[in-house]
């Protein structure tokens, strides 16, 4: 059986939060298997349950989840081929780039020995702020992808870049990074193993 790459995908208190879940389906059709972790700022932009319900998996807020067995930070950083920020803050950036670690995605961030993707939105003038692009550079210079953002209409009125990249874009900078395994010469992407597949479902009611 073939498993499907597991990502996770950390969502911060952007605008550009609602593009996640598009980026959720997007990537699970795709071939790969999404958990979500949620910053608590971006809980005030997206409700958890939308991206639960895409991605059906539970999603991550609380650094001190009560009900887990395993340390939440350590079991999500662990066990992803690919850690993808979408969007991601100045806010995320910054502490990533220093090595801080006050939530539980910035723990995930530090904690994993998996490839990091980034895919920034913020205000033009944010994104083009002397500290932000150094610490953008001193990511790329440790090894950490970026998607770039695109030139857009943004939420505070500029047409400029700083704009979330496609989920499209996002998806397809995944792929270079973690290819989905296929079925020999099928081209069949792999399932995410919490989706049952209609065989396996009708086996079960016999
Ligand atoms: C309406 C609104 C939109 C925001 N959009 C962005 C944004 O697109 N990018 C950004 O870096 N910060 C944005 N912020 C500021 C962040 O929410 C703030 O820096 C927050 O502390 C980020 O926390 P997090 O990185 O833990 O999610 C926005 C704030 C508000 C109130």
């Amino acid at each position: 059986m073939i498993t499907a790459p597991e990502i996770v995908l950390g969502v911060t208190g952007s605008i550009g939060a609602y593009k996640s879940a598009d980026l959720v389906r997007n990537l699970k059709d795709a071939g790969y298997a999404v958990t979500c972790v949620m910053t608590e700022r971006a809980t005030r932009f997206l409700a958890p349950w939308t991206l639960q319900a895409l991605s059906e998996r539970r999603v991550h807020v609380d650094l001190f989840e009560a009900d887990s067995t395993r340390i939440p930070h350590m079991n999500l950083a662990d066990h992803a081929r690919l850690v993808l920020v979408a969007p991601a803050t100045a806010n995320i950036i910054g502490k990533l780039a220093n090595g801080l670690a006050d939530d539980l995605l910035s723990c995930v961030l530090l904690a994993t020995r998996a490839k990091i993707l980034i895919a920034p939105a913020m205000n033009v003038h944010m994104w083009q702020h002397p500290t932000v692009q150094r610490n953008v550079q001193t990511l790329k210079r440790l090894g950490v992808r970026f998607v770039a953002p695109d030139v857009g209409k943004l939420a505070c009125g500029y047409e400029a870049i700083g704009h979330l990249a496609e989920p499209e874009d996002i998806v397809k900078a995944v792929r270079q990074l973690v290819p989905v395994p296929t079925i020999s010469g099928m081209g069949t992407p792999a399932k995410p193993a919490s989706r049952p597949s209609k065989s396996s479902s009708k086996a079960r009611k016999r």
